[in-house]
């Protein structure tokens, strides 16, 4: 309200540029911090040579928890403060598609972490694999349920329900299952499991929260993630209907949610140091070329915003070869990336 006194600004802290960091690849890797990213964050809090302090986000294809708890264990990881204004990942925006639908099919992460999520999200019906199984137990042969997974899930009568869309949250934990219930409710008649259609074009539309083909987690070479389960369903819909399956993803390098990132560095600047004018440069560090620079580099393009993006090499790209994008700048490391930014701001 108008009443309310104006957040005193906080001279030390710039109101020109700011940071946008990917996480795995560039700040962590399978759940352990990247060495130099620690310190990384100390530069920006004021540890650097100008005596300035420079606002940041997270921008994540990763999910599977509550915005809350990434935050949680980020700032464990970092030895920092990490708050949900500052952070996005994969599965934030479809937070937006929560209305639009009754019944859903939550796909992926750890036990019901996903469901919790998607509750929160507002969504108004949540139904798991795991319930899926629970109710026929011959839907996958070879995956039976823990005792810890069958006292979670959840027995409906899906006789009477129709799945009206299905979100990939998180990456999946078992592929095999996951694959044959989604090609369960793509191949229904209008999302009514149990059946079979005769055209294979009205399954609902199903939902992933990013598309990145591969990732860096702890094993040196990059691991397969969501966007590898995409083209697995995609390629296996098609072996079996001869129809080409439509899917949709969120996360980077989609436009929308560079759009979203923006909305929240604005709202996180001005609430938390009193910052009114938009940002003139946003410098983001990322470790996919697919994703961070793909995204950054086209909504740069579509928008006219100043996102400038510099390629780490402690992820995914590591090689010396050309990125398939490219960024302005390529650094070895966070750090690296950091200093780069704030040498060019002085
Ligand atoms: O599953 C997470 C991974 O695909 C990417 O996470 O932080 O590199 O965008 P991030
Ligand atoms: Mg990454």
């Amino acid at each position: 309200s108008t009443s309310e006194p104006p957040t005193p600004p906080d001279t030390r802290v710039t109101d020109s540029y700011a940071y946008a960091f990917d996480i795995d690849g560039v700040l962590i890797r399978g759940g352990r911090p990247i060495p130099e990213a620690i310190q990384a964050m100390k530069v920006l809090n004021g540890d650097n040579e100008y005596g300035i302090k420079v606002p940041y986000i997270f921008v994540t294809n990763g999910g599977g928890k509550s915005e809350q708890e990434r935050c949680i264990d980020l700032s464990k990881q970092l030895d920092i403060e990490v708050s949900p204004g500052q952070f996005i990942c994969g599965h934030t925006p479809m937070q937006e598609m929560a209305e639009k639908f009754g019944t859903v099919l939550v796909v992926g992460g750890e036990g019901e972490k996903c469901r919790i999520v998607a509750e929160s999200y507002g969504f108004k019906d949540v139904v798991t694999p795991g319930d899926i199984i629970k109710t026929n137990e011959d839907t996958t042969p070879f995956r039976k349920l823990t005792d810890e997974e069958k006292a979670n899930s959840r027995v409906r009568d899906f006789n009477t329900m129709r799945i009206e869309a299905i979100f990939v949250f998180a990456d999946s934990r078992d592929w095999a299952g996951d694959q044959q219930i989604i090609l369960d409710v793509l191949m229904s008649e209008n999302g009514r499991l149990g059946t079979v259609s005769k055209t294979f074009d009205e399954g609902p539309p199903i939902f992933f929260s990013h598309n990145d083909v591969v990732w860096s987690a702890s094993h040196e070479l990059n691991r397969l993630g969501m966007g590898a389960l995409r083209c697995s369903l995609e390629a296996m819909f098609k072996a079996v209907t001869g129809k080409e399956l439509k899917t949709t993803a969120f996360g980077k390098p989609q436009i929308g949610t560079f759009q979203f990132a923006t909305r929240l560095l604005q709202r996180w600047r001005k609430d938390t140091h009193g910052i009114d004018s938009p940002v003139e440069t946003v410098y983001f560090v990322g470790d996919t070329p697919e994703s961070d620079i793909r995204g950054t580099n086209e909504y740069n393009k579509t928008t006219g915003m100043n996102w400038y993006s510099i390629l780490v090499r402690t992820g995914v790209y590591q090689t010396g070869t050309q990125p398939r994008f490219q960024p302005r700048h390529i650094a070895d490391n966070v750090l690296e990336a950091v200093k780069h930014g704030m040498h060019l701001e002085y």
